[in-house]
């Protein structure tokens, strides 16, 4: 346990025993430009804009094109946090990306950005804590962080949600839409960055909200998992009201668990930057909290929920807006299938003189993703190189002959 010394009745912030922290050094945000309103979708479902509009506050969502990813739009994400935050792919000792629309199973949507990056010296590995995923995330990066294991992280949030819908389901299919999000976060010994976390889960919720995949056969066998007796592979199940009850119950406590740990109150928070999902349910969890309504950020009416890569967008438009300042206490509050919720207390910003500038690092970033594209694919090229070479060798080729030389080794023992 990395937590030392926190001081609730003082007022005092937590020290970490390390003497170090996991400041946000960097930010990004990626959209598909394709626009779905609400309007459109009225063209192809029972549905009406006014229906969308006063039940959810959605408006519009972005729809990932034909060569758009989960990896691509969470690469250019990253590509700007890097930018931001001033440092080099080589630089970054981890890459987390929280997702439950990963390219694969594996591998992780976390190697594939790790490689196009550049990142060679980062470990990868994608998080799956559905629309809490990115609290989750960035809780591991900045636990490593403290620990003194790491010094930078990459955390992304990134999500083709649309690629999940069952359009046929008119109460989920409206709901969501792709994007995604990225912060870079940095060691330093200045206090402040990530204060507290409170991460939980209650998979007696499973039957709620979910996606099933190629290891739940047997899941499909239960009709009662979905709202219209079936279950669809790949594609997104959700009894909505019951989830609207689980969101609006579990926001309010869960932020005040998280402040309560980082010795903070409601007062002392300047932004709360929550889970896109609903602005029904950011209004009653305002109402809850008893706090204005405003103290919540809140895009969905432009984006609709993007699960995990929600918050790290809110984030990046809440900055552009220059809704935060340094020194200022945000709260990120996440919650979703799992279910999953998660509260976590930044105080933003990074003193100065902790930054490194590197020169002509704008250049360096650009060479090291060109120089990752190239890399990637002549390592695969001679890869397949060889594997044609050993083929078409009379003899049987490299691996014969490894195999070969194995059979020897196990003659002699
Ligand atoms: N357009 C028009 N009517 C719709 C509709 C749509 N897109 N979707 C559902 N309806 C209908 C239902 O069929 C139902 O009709 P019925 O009464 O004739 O059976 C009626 O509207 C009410 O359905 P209900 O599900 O009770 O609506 P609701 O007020 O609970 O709103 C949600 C539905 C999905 C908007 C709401 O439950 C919600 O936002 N839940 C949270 C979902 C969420 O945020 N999930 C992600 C969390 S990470």
């Amino acid at each position: 346990m990395v937590i030392l010394n926190n001081n609730h009745k003082n007022g005092g912030r937590p020290r970490f025993d390390t003497g170090l922290y996991a400041h946000v050094a960097g930010w990004g945000m990626a959209v598909p430009e394709n626009v779905l309103t609400n309007e459109d979708i009225e063209a192809f479902l029972e549905t009406s804009d006014e229906w969308i509009r006063t039940r959810t506050g959605i408006r519009e969502r972005r729809i990932a094109g034909e060569r758009e990813s989960t990896a691509s739009l969470g690469l250019r994400a990253a590509q700007q946090a890097l930018e931001v935050a001033d440092i080099l792919p080589v630089e970054l000792d981890m890459v987390i990306v929280a997702t439950s629309t990963p390219e694969h199973i594996f591998p992780s949507t976390a190697s594939l950005i790790q490689d196009q990056l550049g990142a060679s010296r980062a470990g990868a590995f994608d998080l799956s804590a559905a629309c809490s995923g990115f609290v989750y995330a960035v809780d591991m990066a900045a636990q490593a962080i403290r620990s003194g294991s790491i010094e930078t992280a990459l955390v992304v949030g990134a999500e083709t949600m649309t690629r999940v819908m069952d359009w046929q389901d008119r109460s989920t299919s409206i709901l969501f839409g792709d994007g995604a999000g990225a912060i870079v976060l940095k060691s330093s010994e200045i206090e402040g960055g990530v204060l507290s976390a409170v991460l939980r889960s209650d998979g007696s919720g499973c039957d709620l909200l979910g996606i099933p995949t190629v290891g739940s056969q047997d899941v499909l066998l239960s009709p009662e998992m979905s709202q219209n007796g079936h279950l669809k592979m790949h594609k997104m199940f959700m009894h909505g009201s019951e989830v609207f009850k689980f969101a609006t119950r579990v926001i309010g406590d869960s932020i005040l668990e998280a402040l309560d740990k980082a010795g903070l109150t409601l007062d002392d928070v300047d932004l709360i930057v929550p889970h896109q999902a609903n602005d029904r349910i950011l209004q009653s969890a305002a109402r809850a909290l008893k706090v204005d309504k405003d103290l919540f950020m809140s895009n969905v009416e432009r984006y609709g929920n993007t699960s995990a890569a929600s918050i790290p967008i809110a984030l990046c438009e809440a900055l552009e807006q220059g809704r935060v300042e340094d020194g200022d206490v945000l709260v990120f509050v996440g919650f979703g299938g799992g279910l999953t919720w998660a509260s976590m207390v930044v105080q933003w910003g990074v003193p100065d003189e902790d930054m490194q500038t590197h020169r002509f690092s704008k250049q360096r970033r650009k060479l090291s993703y060109i120089g990752a594209r190239w890399r990637s694919r002549a390592i695969r090229t001679r890869r397949n190189l060889n594997e044609t070479i050993d083929r078409i060798r009379p003899g049987g080729g490299r691996l014969k002959r490894l195999r070969h030389k194995a059979d020897q080794h196990e003659d002699f023992d």
